[in-house]
């Protein structure tokens, strides 16, 4: 379960978004979050996979269906299906560049050239063309995808398991050294070093009350929790699924949140920024981290600070990506077992079988995103999966839980064989709390303004209309606003038809399953 909820969100995604929300002002939000928000969905989640599996189903259109007598319930379900391959399909591409990276960093490449030039070049985009032509990209994009097949089809003790016990320590030994070695740099002593790297340790965490009042800081925190636990996906249900009947779930769904949270706060906000900031100083860290998507932090700038650190350079960029790389597959793998669980529980294929469909349904998808990866397509996938889907489904499943399978029931899955005691205020907050905290989330997303949201209501109020931000989803939707530099709203729109037809195809199984499962009932 840490390996699943550890990923390239704890070090790329998160010092990002920190950063871009004004450092400490961001933290308070997030940790309001995760405590009211995150760790009762986990519960959740745990309690509805451990409850499936009791009836052999270890994906979410099952479980789903066996919460209730309602048909549609399974379709809910189909959520766990559709985000988890999404996902992978662009998730999968960025954890090839890392493989990629720890061989050019040891090469010596990033010595010699320049990593935004190099970035470019790698992935084969060029200003004014739609389609991009990668070469290299390609090559580890499918060693990648081979990879993850190869693990998943020895099955879960022999695949996932031993994966995530080589991975996980050496993650944590090879984030270590990198945090020792960024905050001891020295300006008197390292050369190159022009501030503090402590200064960047004190704006990650020096608590700030601003970012209580900004509803943009909240969405981004609250988002950010979801995909770093990974909730709303339908695999922390996957997990829990293999877990028996009278087995804690309740202090182990806890523990892997809190790991996750140390991990991705501490060690995750101990590497990239206070480095950033002993290289270029933290007016260079704020100006930085305006203007790049989530992943220029790791990819450019990461490499061109190592680059300054002599003789430890490839030390650090092998370090770095080799975390980065161990991160994503225990999460690519977290990834294709559920799928490959509702092809073997629903469908009876065979494992072997399995693994090679999501692998075929993935490259399919991640080629979408490998070639029209500066058009938009990539975008799309980050967003309407890895963003917006997150929030729809983990707001379902808190009020079908709640609602449909009753707190009650509900309350006595996540405590039965509990070791610890499970504070009794989680089951208002379980009932009332998460659910409405999701609504809030989710209206604000759909309509979040362009700028302040009190001038948007000013605006509003005085008959000039609610200024959209293009990064809403109506406004995005819409094509509010210029289309970025290189996007092609073209594109952007065939991605998102792929999307929803995507969705209706995991709908169809779900239908075909169940349909033949009735046709066997004697
Ligand atoms: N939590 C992972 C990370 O921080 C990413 C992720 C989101 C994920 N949803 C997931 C991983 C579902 C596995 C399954 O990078």
């Amino acid at each position: 379960m840490a390996g699943n909820a550890v990923g390239l969100g704890n070090f790329l995604r998160f010092p990002t978004l920190a950063a871009q929300n004004g450092g400490g002002a961001f933290l308070i939000p997030y940790l309001v979050s995760f405590v009211l928000m995150g760790i009762p969905l986990l519960w959740v989640e745990w309690a509805i996979g451990r409850h499936g599996g009791q009836f052999g189903h270890h994906s979410a259109p099952g479980m789903f269906d066996r919460l209730g007598g309602a048909r549609w319930l399974k379709y809910v379900g189909v959520f766990g299906l559709f985000t988890n391959l999404a996902v992978a399909a662009y998730y999968c591409y960025i954890e090839s560049w890392t493989l990629a990276y720890v061989w050019h960093s040891i090469a010596g490449t990033f010595r010699s050239a320049d990593p935004a030039a190099f970035r470019a070049q790698f992935l084969g985009i060029h200003a004014g063309s739609l389609v991009a032509a990668p070469g290299e990209a390609l090559f580890w994009f499918l060693l990648t995808l081979g990879l993850n097949v190869w693990i998943l089809s020895r099955g879960l003790v022999r695949g996932i398991e031993l994966v995530a016990k080589i991975g996980m320590p050496l993650l944590l030994v090879f984030g270590a050294v990198l945090a020792i070695r960024g905050l001891t740099l020295s300006p008197g002593r390292d050369p190159g070093v022009v501030a503090s790297p402590l200064a960047g340790l004190d704006f990650v965490w020096r608590p700030q009350l601003s970012g209580l009042a900004s509803p943009t800081t909240w969405l981004a925190a609250a988002g950010q929790i979801s995909f770093t636990l990974s909730v709303g996906m339908g695999s922390i249900h996957c997990y829990a699924a293999y877990v028996r009947r009278d087995q804690d779930i309740a202090l182990n769904a806890a523990s892997s949140g809190w790991l996750n949270e140390f991990v991705e706060v501490v060690l995750g906000g101990s590497i990239v920024i206070p480095i950033a900031t002993a290289f270029l100083g933290l007016e260079g860290v704020r100006a930085l981290a305006g203007g790049v998507d989530s992943y220029s932090l790791g990819f450019v700038t990461a490499p061109s600070l190592f680059a300054a650190m002599g003789w430890f350079a490839p030390v650090a960029g092998a370090l770095w990506f080799g975390l980065l790389f161990f991160a994503g597959i225990t999460s690519s793998l977290a990834m294709g077992q559920p799928v490959m669980a509702f092809l073997e529980d629903e469908l009876g294929v065979r494992r072997s079988r399995a693994a090679l469909v999501f692998g075929a349904a993935t490259l399919g998808l991640g080629l979408v995103c490998v070639f029209f990866y500066g058009s938009g397509a990539f975008g799309e996938f980050d967003y309407w999966t890895g963003t917006f889907a997150l929030v729809v489904f983990a707001l379902l499943e808190a009020i079908v839980f709640s609602a449909i399978f009753g707190i009650d029931r509900g309350w006595e899955e996540i405590t039965r064989g509990a070791d610890m005691r499970v504070p009794r205020l989680f089951r208002f907050v379980i009932r009332f709390v998460t659910p409405a905290f999701i609504a809030v989330i989710f209206v604000g997303s759909l309509v979040q303004p362009a700028g302040e949201w009190g001038v948007a209501a000013r605006s509003l109020a005085s008959g000039h209309g609610w200024p959209l931000a293009p990064d809403s989803v109506i406004g995005r939707v819409l094509h509010v606003g210029a289309t970025a530099g290189g996007r092609s709203p073209l594109v952007q729109d065939f991605t998102r038809l792929l999307l929803l037809a995507l969705f209706a195809g995991c709908a169809f199984l779900v239908w075909l399953a169940w349909r033949r499962k009735r046709a066997e009932l004697p």
